[in-house]
């Protein structure tokens, strides 16, 4: 899809307004993870060149049109003018005369950050004249939240309509990978796919067959899969209404040549709080009374090959509940493979909130080609769904 870029406007002197995807991790008033901010930099860096004035919106977590106080984006702005080395302003509200004469009073290269925009139930609702009202304070509108482009929303989708509209460098750039590996990835290409559920991934999981060489499935999701070839998982996590829908994607990978790899032996644990408890198995088969927390050292040798001799490698999900240190070995070294394969040339994108935040973890991300922003965004790109907050700028 072609769509209208943030270069094709006229930014000169303009207030411009940006939808960022600001929702970060905060602990104590304090941003945690500030990933996604620094990924907006490029874009603002080039409105600020360009002597706009900046008019930053996002959303941050569920408030569900309330206003919460812990889901304020006052810690952001600040942040935000750490990073930047220069004060951000910040308008308490986003639409309204604290909003309006924030954004008036603006002088060019100055920032400001509105409110939560989820703190007003009509932004999920994709309401028309709340995207009016957004629209006023600005004369034109970057969309720059990747994160967010899934969802039709009033910040995402309707505020098009009311302003000249174009993607900002993160959403270009964003796009431009996951449409190659959608599109015509190099060969060979393995996807990597953990987490807990096979219901999350199934879509997903359906598109890669077409497109992969070998997928490898970890996480949770694996105990599924191997339940559904009659392997004893034990007392591991396992969807029992999808163990069919896992035979029949086992049997589609066949028809289609696709190798799928299952884990070859696990970390096991009496229970999940016992952490003094973990031991690998030998094999596949998880013993009686024992839950599977990560892959074991066999699962990852037997992925040398196919990430060795990959051009292309996407991966989504953890191998394990990786957010246990104790836990957190076969989603470590998973990272560190995919680190080495992008050192030697492959594509490597990361798609999904905790894959990202285990090659972050391990101080591997800078290596990676491409790290989205956007978990469900990336999947539902990768899926082939139409994302309104792109469509909108087409
Ligand atoms: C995300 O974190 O994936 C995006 O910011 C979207 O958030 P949402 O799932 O609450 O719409």
């Amino acid at each position: 899809m072609k769509i209208k870029k943030m270069q094709d406007l006229d930014l000169k002197n303009k207030r411009v307004l940006v939808r960022v995807d600001y929702n970060v991790p905060t602990k104590d008033g304090r941003v945690t993870d500030d990933t996604r901010i620094q990924a907006s930099l490029p874009t603002l860096r080039h409105l600020l060149a360009a002597g706009a004035r900046v008019i930053l919106m996002s959303h941050l977590g569920r408030p569900k049109g309330q206003v919460t106080p812990k889901y304020s984006l006052s810690p952001v702005a600040k942040h935000l003018g750490q990073v930047l080395g220069n004060p951000v302003e910040f308008a308490s509200d986003c639409l309204g005369p604290a909003a309006a004469s924030a954004a008036q009073n603006l002088p060019p290269g100055g920032i400001l950050v509105l409110e939560n925009l989820r703190f007003h139930p009509e932004e999920e609702k994709n309401d028309e004249n709340f995207a009016k009202s957004l629209a006023s304070l600005g004369e034109v509108f970057v969309q720059d939240a990747f994160g967010a482009v899934h969802r039709a929303h009033a910040s995402t989708s309707a505020v098009t309509r009311f302003l000249p509209s174009g993607a900002g460098f993160l959403l270009q750039k964003e796009l431009q990978f996951l449409e190659q590996i959608r599109e015509k990835p190099a060969k060979p290409y393995v996807a990597l796919v953990g987490g807990a559920k096979v219901s999350d991934k199934i879509e997903v999981l359906e598109k890669l067959l077409a497109k992969v060489d070998t997928l490898a499935i970890g996480g949770a999701m694996a105990y599924t899969f191997l339940s559904a070839m009659g392997v004893p998982v034990g007392k591991s996590l396992v969807e029992k209404d999808k163990t069919d829908l896992a035979k029949s994607l086992l049997d589609k990978a066949q028809k289609k040549n696709v190798t799928i790899l299952l884990p070859r032996d696990h970390m096991v644990v009496k229970a999940i709080e016992d952490e003094a408890s973990a031991k690998y198995t030998d094999d596949q088969a998880i013993p009686e009374g024992l839950i599977g927390v990560d892959v074991g050292p066999k699962t990852v040798q037997r992925l040398l090959a196919p990430i060795g001799s990959a051009k292309t490698i996407f991966w989504n999900g953890p191998m394990g509940i990786f957010e246990v240190a104790r836990y957190s070995k076969g989603t470590t070294d998973v990272a560190k493979l995919a680190a080495e394969a992008a050192g030697r040339g492959t594509v490597v994108v990361i798609g999904g909130g905790d894959s990202v935040a285990a090659v972050q973890a391990a101080g591997l991300a800078d290596k990676i080609t491409h790290i989205s922003t956007g978990g469900g965004a990336s999947l539902e790109f990768l899926e082939g769904k139409d994302l309104p907050g792109v469509a909108a700028l087409a």
